[in-house]
């Protein structure tokens, strides 16, 4: 069965063709890093437009890679939310619209499930159930992935998120955007002691995260002036996997479960990879961490869980619409 996805929920434009839920045939992303750049984040009408433009180029290149005619299409799937609504718009209405015009079955994605699920395309593949850490941009959160694939969120940050602190506190340092990836280079010069930094653990069972403080005591001790830019990067860059390594242990402890996943733009950083891998209290769980391009926004993860959905015979609606926010607590 072959699955296309598409994904356009931030600033990524995606669209992947997978091949019985496992084997990626191709995944194609236009980046708008360049366009954001000069405003230091993502203007979202900017983006929502950029997608529009892109997506046709990248449909035709992703099918083009694969060797694959539109008629070569068993199903279809597009992130439906959490994102920015105009963007999220562009790639669900081509997803609806090339379901319907073929007659093909759809499955609108939830993009922290796909984060998830980036990991079975690599090999070895876990097998739920799962702990996720999900680190991102726009999200950071600890979360049960059932038997079914289900999705059941633990904690999660109670202000920003993870990726957003780098970003945040790159772009007053004036390394540029997005930060992520100038924030690990910067920080193979630096030293992490040379600034003290906080952890916020919150209460010492809590399973959330907040780190809304770092954010302001990093910006305040480079506005201090006094500070090396590789130490600021690399006093920050340990600070956050601290806090990440500690509650995924904390999430292992309270699950009992033995298989940790990591996914997300975040979890790209490679001394996260490293401090998680080495991390002796994770000894005897079996971690599994895509490679950086699947970390980062794609549609192969899209396509993926979407194999995986259609497969078990879901199905969307063709009137489903994108949802910005999709509220989990509590439930
Ligand atoms: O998952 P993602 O591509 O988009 C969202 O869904 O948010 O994550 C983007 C985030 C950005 O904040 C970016 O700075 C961060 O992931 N990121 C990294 C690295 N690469 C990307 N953070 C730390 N180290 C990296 N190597
Ligand atoms: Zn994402």
């Amino acid at each position: 069965m072959l699955v296309l996805g598409f994904e356009t929920s931030c600033d990524d434009t995606s669209v992947a063709l997978v091949e019985d839920g496992r084997r990626l045939l191709a995944n194609v992303t236009s980046s708008q890093d360049a366009i954001h750049a000069r405003f230091g984040g993502v203007v979202p009408e900017l983006a929502s437009r950029n997608h529009l433009l892109k997506l046709p180029l990248v449909l035709d290149e992703c099918l083009r890679q694969a060797g694959v005619g539109p008629e070569g299409v068993d199903g279809v799937a597009a992130t439906y939310g959490p994102g920015l609504l105009g963007c999220l718009l562009v790639g669900l209405m081509a997803g609806k619209s090339f379901a319907w015009s073929r007659g093909l079955p759809f499955v609108g994605i939830d993009h922290l499930e796909a984060h998830l699920f980036a990991a079975v395309l690599e090999e070895p593949a876990p097998e739920p159930p799962f702990l996720g850490l999900l680190v991102s941009g726009g999200h950071t959160c600890l979360a049960v992935v059932d038997e079914d694939f289900s999705f059941r969120v633990l904690g999660a940050t109670r202000d920003d998120a993870a990726g957003e602190v780098i970003d945040k506190v790159a772009r007053v340092a004036g390394l540029g955007y997005p930060g992520g990836r100038i924030v690990e280079e910067t920080a193979r010069r630096g030293s992490a002691k040379a600034v003290k930094l906080p952890r916020a653990m919150l209460a010492r069972d809590s399973l959330d995260f907040s780190f809304s403080g770092l954010k302001t005591a990093a910006s305040q001790a480079w506005n201090r002036g006094d500070l090396r830019v590789e130490d600021l990067a690399a006093s920050l860059q340990e600070a956050i996997v601290d806090v990440l390594v500690r509650k995924a242990v904390r999430g292992i402890r309270a699950t009992g479960l033995r298989r940790l996943v990591l996914a997300g733009g975040v979890c790209a950083n490679g001394r996260l990879r490293e401090r998680i891998l080495g991390e002796p209290a994770l000894r005897g769980v079996s971690i599994f961490i895509p490679p950086p391009r699947l970390c980062t926004d794609n549609a192969a993860m899209v396509a993926a869980l979407g194999s995986w959905r259609l497969a078990r015979g879901e199905r969307s609606p063709l009137n489903l619409n994108a949802q910005a926010t999709i509220s989990r607590r509590g439930d």
